[in-house]
């Protein structure tokens, strides 16, 4: 592996050794704005695979910068603590100095959150594009030489564009590159993702400048992913396809979801289905796990962002297509709601209802457009007690999430799940966490107020064991049992 490109030793000795004890005078520096979900590990990632080269990660938010210089990181991922003890401090810094290491850096990497407009024009719909404005802004107005300016957030298409012009207005005859290098890592597997992506995708201006600036951002890249992964288009194609890699694979969950429901009216099992129509290698078997919804930062807000572009180009019929997407996700959270309240003879009100699970997927802290927010509101809505147990998930977080206080009447903040299930007339799973199915069900059916319901929405746990232990289970996409069919 090419480790050592570039890389020029203060005592010029065999880089292939030990080198992270090393002192290394950089070659190149980069700076990324934003060290959240995305620009935290993906710099991780670029500094402990490139240690000639400074990586700076920086945000305005300094409670964040003063978690990632600590032994408690702002983020849960695995594998992550390990990837920043390698470089923090040898090649990878974070701080809030955004102008300086704007100004030191030679390729700067745009990582701010883009969340969907709650106003005005597009609102809903389109991407809010204010902090990638005013990071150009600043560029501009700080940098003194030519910067390659790369596009982490995912944005509208022609945001490269925007950029471009604001530099242009800007930039004191400085001819600065913008380059779209859309993330396509999942949270939860974002160490693997990064460090052995199936691509990396990078669009630049078909330009001889704009070709050039490609290449640099392919030769950080190449010191560990091989080139034949490294897929280069122009500035258009690379932006669009991030969009469009989200919305097929939001598609996919929103089809199987759809058939979910078929499936539970006719008798299928949906996973037999998923996993019948998954072997036929044209289809092929990832993204068909019926849920309770998916969630995540980028799959509504994508999907909306793509359904926006097309009404702006005058395509409604394409815009109404992928608009279903979204609809067939809310429908399957509120039928999830809906489901409990049926089977608990129609009342929740005063009922203990224990959730397992808040964040979005397992193995991350992460709880934006989490399933489990859009359920507790509803069970709250109906005036239902929920206590809730998440092994990564703050209090804090729920809190914000739900808009409620630490102290809400209503809601418990349980520290396991069997405690959340104590004196619960239901269990409901909506994140699909391992320990989940580790736990003692004979207990926590003891505990329980009979009849004793678990709803799996996740189709995570054993339900025939379940069942032989008492419990009334109902899990997504699964033949009812003859009682509880509707
Ligand atoms: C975000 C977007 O959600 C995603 O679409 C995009 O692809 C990458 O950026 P994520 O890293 O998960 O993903 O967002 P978040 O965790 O909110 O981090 C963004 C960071 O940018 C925050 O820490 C915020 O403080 C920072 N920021 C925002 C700045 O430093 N400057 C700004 O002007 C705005
Ligand atoms: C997604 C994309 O996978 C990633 O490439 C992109 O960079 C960012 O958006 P992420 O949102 O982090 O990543 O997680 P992902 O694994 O895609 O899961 C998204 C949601 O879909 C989760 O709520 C998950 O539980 C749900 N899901 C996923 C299902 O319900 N069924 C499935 O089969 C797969």
């Amino acid at each position: 592996m090419p480790l050592c490109d570039g890389l020029h030793l203060a005592s010029g000795y065999n880089c292939s050794a030990n080198w992270p004890q090393l002192k290394v005078i950089p070659t190149m520096r980069i700076c990324c704005i934003g060290a959240g979900y995305v620009g935290g590990p993906t710099m991780a990632m670029i500094a402990a695979q490139c240690p000639h080269i400074r990586v700076d990660v920086v945000d305005l938010n300094a409670d964040r910068i003063a978690a990632w210089n600590s032994d408690e990181l702002p983020i849960y991922e695995p594998g992550l603590d390990d990837l920043v003890r390698q470089a923090r401090g040898r090649n990878l810094f974070f701080s809030t100095a955004v102008k300086e290491c704007i100004h030191d850096s030679d390729i700067i990497f745009v990582s701010v959150n883009t969340p969907t407009k709650t106003f005005g024009v597009g609102a809903h719909k389109a991407a809010d594009l204010r902090f990638v404005e005013s990071v150009a802004r600043t560029i501009a107005e700080v940098a003194e030489e030519p910067k390659i300016i790369v596009e982490k957030s995912t944005i509208p298409v022609r945001t490269a564009q925007a950029i471009q012009a604001i530099l242009g207005a800007n930039a004191k005859g400085l001819q600065h590159q913008v380059l779209s290098n859309p993330e396509f890592l999942a949270e939860g597997t974002a160490v693997k993702d990064l460090s052995k992506p199936d691509r990396i995708l990078i669009g630049g201006e078909q330009t001889e400048a704009g070709l050039a600036a490609v290449e640099t951002l392919v030769s950080v890249y190449a010191n560990w992913v091989s080139r034949d992964r490294i897929l280069t288009t122009n500035l258009w194609s690379s932006e669009l396809s991030k969009l469009v890699a989200n919305a097929f694979l939001a598609q996919r969950i929103s089809s199987i979801n759809s058939i979910s429901a078929l499936c539970e009216k006719t008798g299928a099992d949906v996973d037999e289905v998923a996993r019948a129509i998954g072997s036929d290698s044209r289809i092929g078997s990832k993204f068909l796990k019926a849920s309770v919804g998916f969630g995540g930062s980028c799959f509504q807000k994508d999907v909306l962002n793509l359904v926006y572009l097309c009404g702006h180009f005058g395509l409604p019929e394409v815009a109404a297509y992928w608009d279903q997407v979204i609809i067939m996700n809310d429908w399957q959270k509120h039928r999830f709601s809906e489901r409990v309240l049926r089977a608990l003879f129609n009342t929740v009100t005063g009922k203990r209802i224990a959730i397992l699970g808040f964040a979005f997927k397992k193995d991350t802290n992460d709880t934006r457009e989490s399933a489990a927010i859009y359920v507790c509101r509803d069970l709250l809505e109906e005036r239902a007690n929920v206590s809730i147990y998440d092994p990564k998930v703050t209090t804090a977080q729920i809190c914000k999430d739900l808009a409620i206080q630490a102290d809400e009447q209503n809601v418990e903040f349980s520290t396991s799940a069997v405690q959340a299930a104590k004196g619960a007339h239901a269990l409901l799973v909506l994140t699909e966490w391992d320990e989940f199915r580790a736990l003692d069900f004979e207990a926590i059916y003891q505990a329980m107020v009979k009849p004793a319901w678990i709803f799996d929405g996740r189709s995570l746990l054993d339900h025939t064991k379940l069942r032989q232990i008492g419990f009334k289970v109902y899990s997504v996409g699964k033949p009812l049992p003859q009682e509880t069919a509707t």
